[in-house]
């Protein structure tokens, strides 16, 4: 890393990623570190040009104060502390700074330099990534999530056909979406991609399964089989790229995060199969891996999708999944899709999906009974999905979508709004 960095030592605030952004916002890098960083790891940063200090809440664990190595404060580098005062740093500031004071503390006190931008960054990268893989060979799972499609790009640019892209299709995609990795990643940057369809054997494995975590399970699990086996057939290959993140990073340093459900990416590789890891994202917050996504010329529908979980369609189409419900739910889906770009909601909604649950009630179709399905919309907004509320939809937006489900949607009578804010309600059904 060649750009100049502030460096925030996390006392137990909350805050910090706020100010890790504040900073990174103004065209430096930023990076937070724990607390008990030695003097000695500090140094071995490259670029350090500051420190920034921040106590906050949960400053004091087991009744003790979190403090820093005392032997900091003689490195020589320009401290600010915010929300805790001491009289060893050149300012003290006692809550989250307005920019005028951390701007002056950044280039006035520090004299770091705003050169934070995404072509510096892949520049950087595409350099480390050679040095690191040099000639030899990488592999990648893309689902085609944004993560994993910009490490692929960024690969591609730094060791072109020494990257080999797995996409496996386990047949619980969106509509069209396998179609557009294949046509970005191998026609358009022609990546050494396989392709693995994998429909019949996870629709196998899921027949007759209805409990979620189940599912889930069988899921992530499968896909973890199905990539080591291809991994296997390979020849060579001596590194797997991660699409990591810096908010991963962060959060795999706290305790208290407790599992809801279990979320399933890429990890849990048997140990025999032993590979080092390239994971040139995990600086980066998720509108800066966008930013770099564009940067490096990827399709913005590719770069600013709407988050979509793991497991996919397969916990959208509630209970034991069939294939005319699976298809009910990608079909309606996609018109869900079309109907809010058209009216602009794309760039405005957080999430927005439509499930179909495993009963059917009765209708009244062609002047005949009918026994069919139902959709259920979700559109909601969130920051963090830990907490959400629903979308106000348009009523008119809402009537159109529901009258082309019910118009093109085979096996579905009935379509439903879900009001339910997350508490209770969790945003995904399963
Ligand atoms: P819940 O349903 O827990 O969802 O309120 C919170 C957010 O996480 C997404 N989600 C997942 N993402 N793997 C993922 O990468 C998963 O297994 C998974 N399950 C839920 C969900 O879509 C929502 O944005």
């Amino acid at each position: 890393m060649k750009q100049d960095m502030i460096v925030i030592l996390d006392l137990g605030s909350t805050k910090n990623t706020d100010i890790a952004r504040q900073i990174r916002d103004m065209g430096v890098y930023s990076e937070i570190h724990p607390h008990d960083i030695t003097p000695g790891q500090l140094k071995g940063l490259e670029n350090v040009k500051g420190i920034v200090l921040n106590g906050g809440e949960n400053r004091v664990v087991d009744g003790a104060l979190v403090d820093i190595d005392p032997a900091i404060y003689e490195c020589g580098y320009p401290i600010l502390a915010i929300d805790h005062p001491t009289a060893k740093c050149e300012r003290n500031l006692e809550e989250l700074p307005d920019e005028a004071p951390l701007k002056e503390f950044v280039f006035d006190v520090c004299q770091a330099s705003a050169n934070w931008n995404m072509k510096n960054f892949i520049a950087d990268q595409v350099e480390l990534i050679r040095r690191q893989v040099e000639d030899r060979k990488v592999l990648l799972a893309l689902s085609g999530g944004v993560d994993s499609s910009v490490v692929a790009a960024l690969l591609i640019k730094a060791i072109g056909n020494q990257l080999v892209c797995v996409h496996v299709n386990h047949g619980l995609m969106r509509k069209n979406e396998s179609e557009s990795v294949i046509e970005v990643f191998k026609n358009q940057l022609h990546a050494n991609l396989i392709y693995v369809d994998a429909t019949d054997r996870f629709l196998g494995k899921l027949e007759g399964v209805a409990d979620p975590e189940k599912k889930r399970k069988i899921i992530g699990g499968e896909f973890i089989r199905v990539f080591e086996e291809e991994a296997r057939k390979l020849e060579g290959i001596d590194f797997l790229g991660q699409g990591t993140i810096y908010p991963d990073i962060i959060e795999s340093g706290t305790k208290t995060a407790k599992m809801v459900k279990s979320h399933h990416n890429v990890g849990g590789l048997p140990e025999d199969l032993k590979f080092e890891l390239v994971e040139p994202l995990k600086q980066l917050f998720k509108d800066e891996v966008r930013a770099c996504g564009v940067e490096l010329g990827l399709p913005e529908s590719m770069v600013y999708r709407q988050p979509f979980p793991g497991p996919g369609l397969g916990v959208r189409c509630l209970g034991a999944i069939t294939r005319d419900r699976l298809e009910a739910v990608r079909e309606s889906d996609a018109i869900l899709r079309e109907e809010f770009a058209k009216a602009g909601l794309d760039k405005k909604v957080w999430q927005y999906f439509t499930v179909v649950p495993d009963f059917k009630s009765v209708g009244v179709k062609n002047n005949a009974r009918c026994f069919d399905y139902m959709v259920i919309i979700r559109a909601i907004n969130t920051v963090d999905a830990m907490s959400a509320s629903v979308e106000r939809v348009d009523w008119d937006v809402l009537q159109r979508i529901t009258d082309r489900i019910l118009d093109e949607v085979g096996n579905v009578n009935r379509v439903c709004f879900d009001m339910s804010p997350k508490p209770p309600a969790t945003i995904e059904f399963e």
